[in-house]
């Protein structure tokens, strides 16, 4: 007897025509015609079940705020950062929680159930961390959220941060964070690498640094974050996210630099939306793309993740808490059309971001949380190229979510017709 069996399912590996059973929270079964009953069945119908998606990089604290006080008329990394600086001083801590609590309301009605979120350390009050922390605790019980120190004005460009960065871990933070590109000159941003790896390994923490988010091919703080990871034994707990320098860089640097970051095991978070619209606003024509080397790190067996960054903020006047949107972006920005990379980039919101969030007991397999996202699609590329409707979502094996399938009946003379775009694709063929 179970709580709750799903039959019938496509998972993301490949594998279909799967009965996957679940009693208390977790999986406790996965094969083919499960014989017993449940207290309550989803039929998949040979759709894709999936574990939740998960956003590796995002900022909570600035989410919803699009307008206030005025939008980014540039579109620039800059003007945003100036535009959340003037609205720094207006916010507070109720209406923050407020934000923060209705976009996971609607996170959660994508099937996103995991989101590592960036919290400025900036402002001395520090009432993103004071916010944040408690919609952590509401959220706990269907919700993952992890939180980054994030010094958004430097590290040691403001007298009083780094206290700050310091004040935020010991109220319950769980990840260094720090912004090198954006500190005064580059040795600063080399120092400030090193002393927040340093305060990591010091705390027994993870380090996920906003790292060379610029156009400039010289900017080169992920080899300092790489060394740092090595020196003092970080491995597999430090992520470099942005990285868009890399896209600018000599070739000859980069075959360089890949092979260091495999050999350290630092994650890389690219974010494929915000990087395509606010990178290469210096250029004329042609513009650039601003997105680290994806299928080469990928190759190179580094773990590859991808983060949201923004929704309707200074940075972003779009966005829809939708991973599959930017998995999408990557899909076409990174040229990841072969059919394995459009794979990868389904699991680039998936399980590699799993890996580099620490989330345990993550994925389609007997024992491990049932958590899941049951998507109108027959497999993982279907799913990115229709941003398929999340027709339930669950979570420790009760449904949390639901929404109606994405079915147009046509009215046309002579044949009326049902068209289901999910039925469209032909059979995989690579
Ligand atoms: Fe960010």
């Amino acid at each position: 007897m179970f709580d709750l069996i799903i039959r019938n399912a496509n998972l993301p590996d490949g594998r279909t025509g799967l009965d996957v059973g679940c009693r208390g929270g977790r999986i406790a079964a996965l094969e083919a015609g499960i014989a017993a009953d449940a207290g309550q069945v989803v039929d998949a119908g040979g759709r894709l079940l999936s574990p939740p998606f998960i956003d590796i990089h995002f900022h909570m604290d600035a989410t919803l705020s699009l307008g206030r006080p005025r939008r980014n008329r540039s579109g620039t990394l800059l003007e945003g950062i100036q535009l959340w600086g003037e609205l720094r001083p207006m916010l507070d801590r109720e209406e923050m929680v407020a934000r923060a609590l209705r976009y996971c309301d609607l996170a959660v009605a994508q099937g996103l159930l995991a989101v590592r979120s960036h919290v400025d350390v900036t402002d001395d009050r520090l009432i993103g961390v004071e916010a944040l922390l408690e919609v952590r605790d509401r959220v706990k019980p269907y919700f993952d959220l992890q939180l980054v120190a994030f010094p958004q004005d430097g590290y040691f460009r403001r007298p009083g941060t780094a206290a700050n960065l310091e004040r935020a871990l010991d109220m319950g933070v769980e990840v260094v964070g720090g912004i090198p590109h954006g500190e005064r000159t580059m040795e600063d941003g080399r120092r400030s690498v090193t002393a927040l790896c340093e305060l990591a390994a010091g705390r027994g923490l993870m380090v996920d640094l906003h790292c060379d988010e610029t156009d400039d091919p010289m900017s080169r703080h992920i080899e300092t974050l790489v060394f740092e990871t090595q020196r003092l034994g970080l491995g597999r707990r430090v992520a470099g996210s942005h990285l868009t320098s890399m896209h600018s860089m000599d070739n000859y640097y980069a075959s360089k630099l890949l092979a260091l970051i495999a050999e350290a095991g630092v994650h890389c978070v690219p974010n494929p939306v915000a990087n395509i619209v606010l990178q290469g606003r210096h250029d004329t024509y042609p513009k650039r793309r601003g997105l680290m080397r994806v299928p080469e790190l990928l190759a190179l067996g580094v773990t590859v993740a991808f983060g949201q960054d923004s929704m309707l903020d200074p940075w972003y006047p779009l966005g829809n808490a939708d991973m599959l949107d930017v998995a999408s972006m990557a899909v076409h920005v990174g040229h990841m059309t072969s059919l394995a990379a459009m794979k990868d980039s389904f699991d680039a919101v998936t399980v590699n971001a799993a890996e580099v969030f620490g989330l345990q007991d993550y994925g389609i397999a007997v024992g491990n949380h049932a958590d899941f996202v049951l998507l109108e699609a027959r497999d993982t590329v279907e799913a990115i190229r229709l941003r398929a409707a999340r027709l339930a979502v669950i979570r420790r094996g009760r449904i949390i979510a639901q929404s109606a399938p994405r079915t147009a009946t046509l009215a046309l003379e002579g044949r009326p017709v049902a068209v289901e775009p999910w039925r469209y694709a032909p059979a995989d063929a690579d």
